[in-house]
């Protein structure tokens, strides 16, 4: 579904965030994505989202180039990122009923439709009608996390990319969160790249993992890239899934 193939990219045209990454994502997999804070997860996203565009190399769905999918107008409908803090995700003059229904504008969906679905969504997730017309600042993180997923999922695509959507959350709350994640990958036949630094919570929620490491020659601080730190190395490796396990068991054992 996705093909990541020799990519690099550098902000400044100087030095390389990453380079020569390569990974493949199969329909229905989850796949975990980790690495230091700084290596470049965010900004793989923004890649595949055809945000920038890459140093080097491509970035493939379906076979065909991201920047082909975006200038037909189809990415959207195809890929959908979440990040973590959704309460910048949403208008806060605006209620999140207002916020949801202009997907109507992306997606060429009758109101009446884009409206039976909103109201499905939000019986799934366990919101409420009512929040609907509260602005974002009168919600919980974790409700609004759900809505953020919740207007991702409006526009129907085939690969959800969750960017540490869980990490502000409490350990009950996500692991909520993963259940509800659970439960709509199966009903709507999604694939997901899950970033996150929670290898535990990788290891339960994945099929697979893949490191985006850092090979460092130099000081790493507060997220950024300090002079001299190279990043060179990348590694794949495969997390068993631990089947039987949930999360709640975690947290007890955590907790
Ligand atoms: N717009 C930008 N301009 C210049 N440098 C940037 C920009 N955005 C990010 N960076 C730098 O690129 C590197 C990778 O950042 P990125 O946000 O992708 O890391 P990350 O792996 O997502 O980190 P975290 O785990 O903290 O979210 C960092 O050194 C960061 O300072
Ligand atoms: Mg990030």
């Amino acid at each position: 579904m996705l093909k990541v193939s020799e990519l690099s990219y550098s902000y400044d045209g100087k030095m390389n965030v990453f380079e020569n990454i390569d990974f493949t994502i199969q329909k229905g997999e989850i796949v975990g994505l980790t690495g230091p804070s700084g290596c470049g997860k965010s900004t793989l996203c923004h890649l595949i989202l055809a945000l920038l565009r890459p140093s080097s190399g491509r970035i493939f769905f379906q076979n065909r180039d991201v920047f082909e999918w975006k200038k037909e107008g189809k990415l959207q409908e195809k890929i959908q990122l979440v990040m973590q803090n959704s309460e910048t995700a949403f208008d806060p003059n605006r209620t999140l009923g207002y916020s949801l229904s202009e997907i109507g504008r992306f997606r060429k969906i009758e109101m009446k439709s884009l409206q039976e679905k909103i109201n499905q969504g939000l019986r799934i997730s366990h919101l409420t009608q009512d929040m609907l017309s509260r602005r974002p600042e009168e919600l919980s993180g974790g409700q609004l996390q759900r809505f953020a997923i919740l207007r991702a999922l409006l526009m129907e695509p085939e690969l959800l990319i969750l960017d540490e959507v869980t990490s502000m959350l409490d350990p009950l709350v996500q692991a909520r969160m993963i259940h509800l994640l659970q439960e709509l990958k199966a009903l709507f036949d999604l694939t997901y790249l899950v970033i996150s630094h929670d290898l535990l919570l990788l290891k339960h929620f994945c099929n697979r993992s893949i490191s985006l490491e850092s090979a460092k020659d130099g000081a790493f601080e507060d997220g950024k890239r300090g002079g001299g730190i190279r990043f060179e190395a990348f590694s794949c490796y495969e997390t068993k899934k631990a089947e039987g396990r949930r999360l709640h068991e975690r947290i007890r054992w955590r907790y």
